[in-house]
């Protein structure tokens, strides 16, 4: 079961390699940014709880997330070929709570790809994609706060799932297709 975690600072190409990985191996996909989005449309509490937390570039709390991540996985049944966790884990609690989960399971996260794009390009990507889309969360201000939040909260989980000995390590600047070679690499040696 290949069971992956995309990692990166905002803007780094998450979402973008997860969609190529999902066309080429049939891997389910969970992203939490979009869960929460969705939640967000409908109007639900939950999503109202998100907007005021996202639109500040701050994490939502881990419970909730927590909660929310078991119930999207327990969702693809027991079969499955592996899901993509796609912006979850943001914090070592969470990364713990995936572990934990995923192994009352029998199952386990195969490889942590971390995508590594400087601070620069990450503003151009996100400033651009905010142009076109108009997601909420796009505008410089809050760029620079999801930034910090990245580098303070979410950056640490690069040494601890060095220590859990699967992590990898991809230069995300530059051409996709390269960038996804890259990705299937990594994917094809577990
Ligand atoms: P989330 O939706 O996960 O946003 P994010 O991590 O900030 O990531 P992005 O979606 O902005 O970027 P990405 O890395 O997927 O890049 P993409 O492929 O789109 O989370 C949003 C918010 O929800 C958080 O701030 C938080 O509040 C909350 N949240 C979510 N998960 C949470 C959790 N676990 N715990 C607590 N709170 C949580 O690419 C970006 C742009 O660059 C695109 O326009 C793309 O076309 C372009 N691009 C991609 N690759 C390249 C390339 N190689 N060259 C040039 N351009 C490229």
């Amino acid at each position: 079961m290949r069971n992956i975690v995309i990692f990166g600072a905002p803007g780094s190409g998450k979402g973008t390699q997860s969609d190529k990985m999902i066309a080429k191996y049939g891997l389910k996909h969970i992203s939490t940014g979009d869960v929460l989005r969705n939640e967000i449309k409908n109007g639900t509490e939950l999503g109202k709880t998100a907007k005021e937390f996202i639109d500040n570039g701050q994490l939502i709390p881990d419970e909730l997330m927590i909660d929310i991540l078991a119930s999207v996985y327990d969702s693809f049944g027991k079969e499955h070929g592996g899901v993509i966790f796609d912006g979850f884990p943001r914090t070592i609690p969470q990364a713990e709570a995936l572990k934990k989960m995923l192994a009352e399971r029998g199952h386990k996260v195969a490889a942590m790809i971390e995508l590594d794009v400087p601070e620069e390009e990450l503003m151009k990507r996100l400033l651009l994609r905010g142009q076109q889309s108009g997601r909420s969360d796009d505008n410089e201000e809050t760029i620079k706060k999801r930034l910090g939040v990245y580098h303070h909260q979410t950056s640490p989980l690069i040494e601890w799932y060095k220590q859990e000995g699967i992590h990898n390590h991809i230069d995300g600047l530059g051409e996709l297709e390269r960038i996804f070679a890259d990705v299937c690499t990594v994917i094809e040696n577990i």
